[in-house]
């Protein structure tokens, strides 16, 4: 395990996906955190405004579309001083693997959650080695660990930002880069505006990623359900699956 503790204060991060959600949250807890800049991966710069009178200069909103190779490329060139790399941005599409918008369902989330995360953290990757410290930090989620029938495309897509972020963290052992992997559960953002179920604040997340980093953690369950899936997953990853398996038809029985 690399022992990389990565204190935002004094540190510059990209968060993509930092208009809205925990994207958002993330951004304004490293500033609050004494975070030197935060480059904020937006598709609307504009999305930023209100936040710049209480953080001016150090809050830099840049044009991102992880959909968009051109833009992607541009961001890093003008990301340069990067220490911490938030991989935030994500999309859910509904839908498992037996109807008729699988494809579909499966292209769109890989596109961004899976092909975005990637092209985004490779073009980048060379940089955050020259700094003194660095952390890759990718939003996977507790559907990353096991898979949910409604949601089959889009876990698939969080199982594969898992597999990256082990990935990573292998290739990266012993370098000067923490990667660490966030599994939340619930979290009250657009995302899961029409999900009826407790949820978690974006707040409350934020606040766990930036100790998480302070702390050097290689994995954050960073909300009251993802602490207790991930205690069940370190030591029985079957259950888990079993139970969100049924949750379903859980649902659709009650
Ligand atoms: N909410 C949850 O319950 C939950 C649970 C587990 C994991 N997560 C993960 O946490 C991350 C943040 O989710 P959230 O709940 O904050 O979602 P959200 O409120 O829907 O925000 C998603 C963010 O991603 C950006 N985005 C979407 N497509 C993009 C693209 N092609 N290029 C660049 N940015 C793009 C959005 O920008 P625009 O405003 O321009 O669309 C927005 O800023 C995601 O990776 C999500 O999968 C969320």
């Amino acid at each position: 395990m690399n022992e990389i503790k990565v204190s935002p204060n004094g540190r510059v991060a990209f968060v993509s996906g930092a208009n809205r959600g925990i994207g958002r949250a993330i951004t304004i807890e490293l500033l609050e955190k004494g975070a030197k800049k935060v480059y904020a991966g937006v598709r609307n710069l504009k999305s930023m405004d209100d936040l710049k009178p209480e953080y001016g200069a150090r809050l830099v909103p840049v044009f991102l579309d992880l959909r968009d190779d051109k833009s992607i490329i541009k961001a890093t060139k003008l990301t340069k001083d990067v220490d911490i790399l938030i991989n935030n941005a994500g999309v859910y599409e509904s839908g498992g693997f037996c109807s008729d918008e699988t494809l579909d369902s499966m292209a769109v989330n890989f596109e961004v959650n899976v092909w975005g995360l990637v092209k985004l953290t490779v073009s980048l990757i060379d940089r955050l080695k020259q700094r003194e410290i660095a952390a890759i930090v990718n939003i996977s989620s507790v559907l990353g660990l096991a898979s949910m029938p409604i949601a089959g495309a889009y876990c698939a897509s969080k199982a594969a930002v898992h597999s990256i972020t082990q990935g990573l963290r292998g290739e990266l052992f012993m370098t000067n880069i923490l990667v660490m992997g966030v599994y939340p559960g619930p979290i009250d953002t657009e995302m899961t505006e029409d999900l009826e179920m407790e949820k978690d604040s974006p707040v409350n997340v934020a606040r766990e990623i930036v100790q998480g980093l302070a702390d050097g953690n290689e994995y954050v369950f960073p909300d009251v359900m993802s602490k207790q899936v991930g205690e069940l997953y370190l030591t029985e990853p079957i259950t888990v699956e079993r139970q969100f398996a049924h949750f379903v038809s859980q649902v659709e029985e009650a």
